[in-house]
């Protein structure tokens, strides 16, 4: 029997809604102007134009677009939805808190701390313990063996500016900190720190590697915290090589999530590969260099460093060449018995559906025979309320802007599988 269209395991409901959105998205006279209608949204003050406050336009966006890429408002909802995915066949979930902050280039100079006394209580009070309480949350909600994706700026300026700073955590927030990291490791939940701009990614790198010190060395292979590693950057192989370096000599297990990276718009453009084709290159690169735990290009061995630590992967991205590559890989070393790296696939809620839905039928069909690599495919899943989460679909249009191409692929792969559906239904298929 022929295997089943990947998509055919989403529920009818979820293939039109995704038609609709990626049509929208995908158009060039119709994206502008939702666009140019959420920035509108996302920023209104006014209380009418507010989907926290506006319950007719709550409804609207709660069954399209909110629908499409947010997990839900309250715990509740989140729930039903990763619920819904696992019983897809989904292996688990990244869970993400869409409180954030995204700063422009000029912003990050002028940034400030959040400075002494009243000033600072404030800011404690309205940035940085709401922040920890919807991450606690977060965590609260996931399961084990799910993961939860931390971004830092969600803190607010304090951290923004400790971060710009390259300076430790001031005292409110590295409690606020150490209580989410205690609490997903005592809880089975591994931590995905994200990667954010380049103005602050050497704090956030610097910080991730004192937490992956704290706690990735308790359980032998298993790492809690990971790091998230850019490879648009020219810098990348060799920061990660410092930190396989670190990871060895300190008896650590590398949590690894690797991304294209997300800034192209606004980071230093010179810092950036100076084509697609390097960005893909040292991508793929690094990617089989960690699975197979072997130093190779992009990814050169730091002088004197012969082994290869640990490493724990989550492997991010929306190219289907990408991901092929590694499966195939992987499929060889299980079928010569060779040791494994811990990996996981991931990709974000309402994008890239046929990948995820090939990753996860490979998943059920393998899952009989022995000697194949069972990948485990999970989706990165932002929850908040609806204008929390509006700023965050903001920005995701807008990285969307850049890739036309890839939603026109998701749309039109939706468009076949309800024709396949409709032509089963009334028995035309081939
Ligand atoms: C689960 C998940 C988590 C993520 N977390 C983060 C995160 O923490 N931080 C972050 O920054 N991003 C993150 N991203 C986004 C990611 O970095 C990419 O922007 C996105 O996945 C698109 O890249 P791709 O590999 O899927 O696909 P592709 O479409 O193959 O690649 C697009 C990417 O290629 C690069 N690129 C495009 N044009 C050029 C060019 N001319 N020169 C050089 N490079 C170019 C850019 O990075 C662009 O985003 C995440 C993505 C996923 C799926
Ligand atoms: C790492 O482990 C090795 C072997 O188990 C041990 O000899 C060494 O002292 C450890 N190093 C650190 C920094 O813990
Ligand atoms: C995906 O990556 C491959 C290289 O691995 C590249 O050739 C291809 O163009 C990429 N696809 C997209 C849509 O960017």
């Amino acid at each position: 029997m022929p295997k089943p269209p990947p998509l055919s395991i989403l529920p009818l409901s979820s293939v039109l809604r995704s038609l609709m959105v990626t049509s929208i998205s995908s158009s060039p006279f119709l994206f502008p102007i939702s666009l140019a209608i959420t920035a509108k949204l996302a920023h209104s003050t006014n209380p009418v134009l507010n989907p926290d406050s506006n319950p007719i336009l709550r409804f609207v966006l709660k069954h399209t677009f909110y629908r499409q890429f947010c997990a839900g408002e309250n715990p509740k909802e989140v729930r039903q939805t990763i619920d819904g995915l696992k019983n897809l066949g989904f292996k688990g979930v990244i869970l993400g808190y869409a409180r954030e902050v995204v700063m422009e280039e000029s912003a990050a100079d002028e940034l400030k701390s959040c400075g002494k006394d009243e000033l600072a209580e404030a800011c404690i009070r309205k940035e940085i313990i709401p922040w920890a309480k919807g991450s606690l949350e977060t965590v609260k909600l996931a399961s084990p063996g799910d993961f939860v994706a931390l971004k830092f700026t969600g803190a607010g300026s304090q951290a923004l500016y400790d971060l710009k700073q390259q300076a430790p955590s001031s005292p409110a927030l590295k409690e606020a900190i150490d209580s989410i990291c205690d609490l997903a490791s005592a809880r089975g939940i591994r931590l995905l720190f994200d990667a954010e701009q380049q103005a602050i990614q050497a704090g956030i790198d610097s910080w991730t590697l004192d937490y992956m010190r704290k706690y990735n060395g308790k359980t032998p292979g298993k790492a809690v915290v990971y790091g998230t590693y850019q490879a648009y950057l020219k810098a990348t192989p060799s920061i990660l090589a410092s930190h396989l370096a670190v990871a060895r000599k300190e008896n650590l297990t590398l949590g690894v999530k690797l991304v294209r990276g997300a800034y192209l718009g606004s980071d230093p453009r010179h810092l950036i590969h100076d084509t697609k084709a390097d960005t893909d290159n040292a991508y793929n690169g690094i990617a089989a260099a960690l699975a197979k735990r072997a130093y190779g290009p992009p990814l050169q061995a730091e002088k004197g460093e012969t082994t290869f630590p640990p490493v724990n992967v989550v492997l991010a991205g929306h190219n289907h060449t990408s991901v092929r590559k590694i499966q195939d890989l992987r499929t060889t070393q299980a079928q010569r018995g060779e040791e494994q790296t811990d990996l996981v696939y991931a990709q974000l809620q309402g994008m890239a559906d046929e990948i995820s839905c090939e990753l996860v039928q490979a998943g059920k069909i393998d899952s009989a025979k022995s000697n194949v690599d069972i990948p485990k495919a999970y989706k990165y899943l932002v929850w908040g309320t609806s204008g929390e989460c509006l700023k965050y679909l903001l920005r995701r249009a807008n990285e969307n802007k850049e890739a036309a191409q890839r939603t026109m692929e998701g749309r039109d792969a939706m468009a076949r599988e309800l024709v396949r559906r409709v032509k089963a239904r009334f028995g035309l298929s081939s």
